[in-house]
């Protein structure tokens, strides 16, 4: 047992290079199962934004992330890891070293021997820092279960993980999906200077491949599994609650608590281009919630609201925006990362919160059928001193 700890220690260490064209490393990683309690817990790394300004200030803020990391593996002792875009601040890398900041984001990840995988966001596309390129260096690593896109689905982040439950009590079907998304951004790489001209939003081929994939999953298993998803600038409805639920902008609400300081928030696109991406996301059976990061100063949940365009058609996910993880990027609102803990009974259950670096909890709700009306303490995290 020791020996295959280090083993697996020594695995999660060095980075992994594929040594032929058929190689997958996804084939011999272990599955994601349930721990011992019939639970899965994640923790949401979001905007780490590494790499901003190695002359001076800069350099202190990864600092300050990988400490802010560090101590939140150690409070949570997540089985999981995502991170939820805007890894790197791409615009201020060198051509020379950028995706090295990637092996910088990732070592507390390796320190603790937890997997994870990502969702890129618009700021990890720039002009010395390719999507393509940032990818092959985090596939290096054994932990990670990131997974590209199939050819011809713009972006890289368009993926699924299946979840199942222990060995002991496993029948080879899962029992539940991680959904990734690509919601793009950002610039070309080495494109001219100023263009970020890469559609900022989860495109309609995306929809078109995520309803599909989701036919062909619901035929191999006989059923629509709970799902959750992840994507780094908030689809539409997001804005739509801001707007609508939470009455007062900027305000908390009893029901959604969280941080809600960045109003009007930045959604996808500027003209509703993701309503076919929403619409699949209602279409979908099962689809529990949706987490999306990219406004640092806000980090509250809610409930689908109606939203223009959209028919809701049975499936009507909770919202919820990670937690501002990096001293990178723009804003001072405390630091801390979004929780998840999955468990399984009957159904999926999911109980969320927010873990300060300082330690506290703040926002711990149950994202269940009486959510919404459920009232809650109002607490931002912004009352703790670090
Ligand atoms: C790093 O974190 C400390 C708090 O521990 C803070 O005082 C300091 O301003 C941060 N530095 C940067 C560059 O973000
Ligand atoms: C890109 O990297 C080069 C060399 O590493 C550096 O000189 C240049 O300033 C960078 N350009 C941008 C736009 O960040
Ligand atoms: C990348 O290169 C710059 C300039 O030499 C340096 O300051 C920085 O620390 C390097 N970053 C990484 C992650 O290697
Ligand atoms: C609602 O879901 C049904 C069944 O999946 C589907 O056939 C229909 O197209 C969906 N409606 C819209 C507006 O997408
Ligand atoms: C939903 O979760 C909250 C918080 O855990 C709890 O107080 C409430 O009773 C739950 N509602 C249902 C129907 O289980």
């Amino acid at each position: 047992m020791f020996f295959l700890t280090l083993v697996s220690r020594w695995l999660a260490a060095v980075p992994r290079f594929s040594s032929t064209a058929t190689y997958s490393k996804a084939a011999q990683q272990p599955l994601l199962r349930l721990n011992a309690h019939n639970e899965f817990h994640i923790a949401i790394f979001a905007d780490l934004h590494y790499g901003e300004e190695e002359d001076g200030w800069g350099i202190n803020q990864d600092v300050n992330s990988t400490r802010v990391m560090n101590d939140i593996l150690g409070f949570e002792d997540p089985d999981f890891v995502i991170l939820n875009g805007d890894l790197i601040t791409g615009e201020n890398t060198f051509l020379t070293n950028s995706t090295k900041y990637l092996d910088v984001v990732v070592k507390p990840l390796v320190k603790h021997n937890v997997r994870w995988s990502s969702t890129y966001g618009n700021h990890d596309s720039q002009f010395n820092l390719s999507r393509e390129a940032l990818f092959k260096e985090e596939d290096k690593y054994f932990l990670s279960y990131t997974q590209h896109s199939p050819v011809g689905i713009p972006g890289i982040t368009n993926y699924y993980l299946p979840l199942y439950a222990q060995e002991k009590d496993c029948n080879g079907t899962p029992i539940a999906i991680l959904w990734f998304f690509d919601s793009q951004g950002g610039s070309e790489f080495q494109a001219p200077a100023g263009s970020q001209n890469i559609p900022n939003w989860v495109e309609p081929s995306i929809a078109v491949w995520f309803l599909a994939e989701q036919a062909i999953l619901k035929k191999k298993w006989g059923k629509s599994l709970p799902s959750l998803a992840f994507v780094h600038i908030p689809p539409t409805a997001f804005l739509t609650v801001q707007n609508n639920l939470l009455a007062n902008a900027g305000e908390e609400s009893i029901h959604f608590p969280g941080l809600n300081d960045d109003v009007p928030l930045a959604a996808e696109g500027d003209g509703m281009q993701d309503v076919p991406f929403m619409q699949a996301l209602v279409n979908t059976p099962g689809l529990h919630s949706v987490y999306s990061g990219h406004d640092h100063g806000d980090a509250w949940c809610a409930n689908w609201p109606n939203v223009a365009g959209v028919v809701n058609n049975g499936s009507t996910p909770h919202v919820c925006f990670s937690k501002h993880t990096g001293y990178g990027g723009y804003g001072n609102w405390n630091r801390g990362s979004r929780n998840l803990k999955l468990s399984f009974g009957k159904e999926m259950e999911v109980e969320t919160w927010v873990r300060m670096e300082n330690e506290a909890i703040v926002q711990r709700v149950g994202l269940n059928e009486t959510y919404g009306t459920d009232v809650y303490p109002l607490e931002d995290g912004e009352n703790y001193p670090i």
